[in-house]
Order: structure tokens, then C-alpha cells, then sequence
């Protein structure tokens, strides 16, 4: 029946009043930024297909650090650019790799940041595939014991969290007993959980040069039409002992989002990806949209889906817009 007597517009009269009634509240605490780190000397160069991002060498990662003072992000998310790479992807797991460089670098420069590093192969295999390939198949087993021993030197360089995003099966548990076994009993691991084969990813490989050589990664990386098998990865890495579930990419994912908030006690994180941030950028440049209102929008639509923790590239001036209250 129709209530003429309920008038939901009596809330939205004035920003006070709007301010005081928000459902969804965000705080700069949340926000992960990701950053891309490249073997050798002097480089700070802006990325083509992420504008606004940079490659960082290690010795500028002090640009890094300014950026994110200045806007008061202190959790970083790190990317390597290996020089080397290989078929096994050897550098992934060398005590002198380039993440295992960057994290002293930063270690050393800013004490207060909290460091947490991308565990996969793709960056440092020849082929770009996000293991250890047998014929054209991705052997499961022998993966894990690389992301474990690469996850370990990311520990040993100083990192406080690892992110496994490789998608093999049981490389929560190999992570986590390999940490173990190191003394990393406090090293949480984050596990892209639910991790599709997007195509939202494009800019993200072209930053990395990541993109595998022949084929696709949908005989590990999840199928885009399977939200069951979402809430069934997250379940697993549940029992493997991931201390932080994440869902990737957010926005065309928030039902999931949603119903991993739903189903599970764990933080959930969301992954703002390449292609969602490239997309806003691009529609901005051509007049399209507002880019603030947008990033702004994006990032409530993701917190208001359920997650507790977004990882974005608008990660600085996200942190400036909460504070403003945006
Ligand atoms: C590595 C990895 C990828 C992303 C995060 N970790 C690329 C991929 O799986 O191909 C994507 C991040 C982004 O698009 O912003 N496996
Ligand atoms: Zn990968």
C-alpha cells in the first residue's frame, strides 16, 4: 500500500543530515596501492597503458614514498619487472631479485610502510604463464613449490604480507607451511581468491610484460559466468589458512563481493583492477565522465558491496577524497 506519510527525501535535505545517515563508510586505511618496481637504475617513467602510474627502479622508489606521504597511504601492493627471466622463472624467488630489492629499498626509506608482494610467476617466466609449464599445461604441483620458496625470499627481503594471484590449486596451504617452517609465523597471507580470466587485466600485462606468449590463462584462472566456484575457491583457501580473501576484479565481480562478505569472517578484499582504473581514466580524457566522481562512485560501490579492503591504483587520491569526506 502506498504510504504518502514516508518521505525518504526528509533525509537528504541538507549535506549534514546526508553526512549523518551514510550507510557506507570509508576510511583511508583500506586502500592497498599497487606499484610496479623495474630492474636497473635512474627510472621513474610514467606507464602508457596506466596513466598516472610509474615504473620505479629501486633506487627512486623514494618518488614512491613522497606520493604516497603526501596523501597519507601507508600499504603498498608490489609488482616485479625482472631483467632475467627463464622458463622455471628463477628470479621470482632470487634473494637479489628486483621485489626482493624494491622491499629493502622501501624498508629502509620509510620504516612505517606496510609492504605486501604479488606471488607469481608470470612477471618472470620466458613464457609469461603464471607457472611451470608441462607441454602447454601448467603443472599444479611443481608451481607450488616455486611460489612457496618465492613467497619465503619475499619474507626474508622484509615483506609483512604476501599475495599469492596465481590461481593454482593448494597454494594457500604450500605458502603457509612454507612460511611456517621459515619462522613466519606472522606473515599473513592474502589470497586472490576468486581470481578470474579477465579481460580486464590488458593494461595491467602490458605494464608488466606479463602477457602470456601463446594461449590464455582459463585453465587456471576462473571462468567469468561461475559464482558457486567463487564462494568454493574462497571456502578452500579458508581451510588452507588465508588470513585475507580477495575478489578480482571488483566492479564486474560485486556480487561476489557481496556474498563472500556474506558467507565468510575473514576481511574481504576487492581488486580495483588495471582495465577498471584504465577505463575511467580513458572515459575522463575524452570528456565523457568526471574522473573524481567516478573514482569516488567506484570505490563506494565496492565498500557498499562488502569489501573491507580495496586495492586501487586511485589509491593516493582516493585517500584524499575519504578525508574530505567525497
Ligand atoms: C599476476 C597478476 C595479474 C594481476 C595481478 N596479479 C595479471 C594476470 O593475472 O594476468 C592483474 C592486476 C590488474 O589488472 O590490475 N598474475
Ligand atoms: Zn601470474
Amino acid at each position: 500500500m502506498f504510504n504518502k506519510d514516508f518521505r525518504p527525501r526528509r533525509l537528504r535535505t541538507s549535506d549534514t543530515l546526508r553526512r549523518m545517515v551514510r550507510e557506507t563508510r570509508i576510511s583511508a586505511d583500506s586502500l592497498i596501492w599497487p606499484i610496479f618496481i623495474i630492474e636497473g637504475e635512474g627510472i621513474c617513467d610514467e606507464i602508457p597503458s596506466l596513466p598516472g602510474q610509474y615504473h620505479y627502479s629501486p633506487d627512486m622508489l623514494g618518488r614512491a614514498v613522497e606520493r604516497m606521504r603526501a596523501h597519507g597511504v601507508s600499504r603498498v601492493l608490489l609488482f616485479g619487472l625482472p631483467k632475467h627471466k627463464d622458463e622455471n622463472g628463477s628470479s621470482a624467488w632470487d634473494s637479489n631479485g628486483v621485489v626482493q630489492q624494491g622491499i629493502r629499498a622501501l624498508r629502509a626509506i620509510a620504516p612505517e610502510l606496510y609492504i605486501i608482494t604479488d606471488v607469481c610467476m608470470c612477471e618472470y617466466t620466458s613464457h609469461g604463464h603464471c607457472g611451470i609449464l608441462c607441454g602447454h599445461y601448467v603443472d599444479n604441483d611443481r608451481t607450488l613449490e616455486v611460489l612457496a620458496r618465492t613467497a619465503v625470499s619475499h619474507a626474508r627481503a622484509g615483506a609483512d604480507m604476501v599475495a599469492p594471484s596465481d590461481m593454482m590449486d593448494g597454494r594457500v596451504a604450500a605458502i603457509r607451511a612454507a612460511l611456517d617452517e621459515n619462522g613466519f609465523v606472522n606473515t599473513p597471507v592474502m589470497a586472490y581468491s576468486a581470481k578470474f580470466a579477465s579481460t580486464f587485466y590488458g593494461p595491467f600485462r602490458d605494464a608488466a610484460g606479463s602477457a602470456p606468449a601463446f594461449g590464455d590463462r582459463r585453465s587456471y584462472q576462473m571462468d567469468p559466468h561461475n559464482g558457486r566456484e567463487a564462494m568454493r575457491e574462497c571456502e578452500l583457501d579458508v581451510q588452507e589458512g588465508a588470513d585475507i580473501l580477495m575478489i578480482k576484479p571488483a566492479m564486474p565481480y560485486l556480487d561476489l563481493v557481496r556474498e563472500c562478505r556474506d558467507r565468510f569472517d575473514l576481511p574481504v578484499a576487492a581488486y580495483q583492477v588495471s582495465g577498471e582504473y584504465a577505463m575511467i581514466k580513458a572515459a575522463a580524457k575524452a570528456g565523457l565522465i568526471d574522473e573524481y566522481g567516478v573514482m569516488c562512485e567506484s570505490a563506494v560501490s565496492i565498500f557498499r558491496a562488502g569489501a573491507d579492503i580495496l586495492i586501487t591504483y586511485f589509491a593516493c587520491e582516493l585517500a584524499d577524497a575519504i578525508r574530505k569526506g567525497d
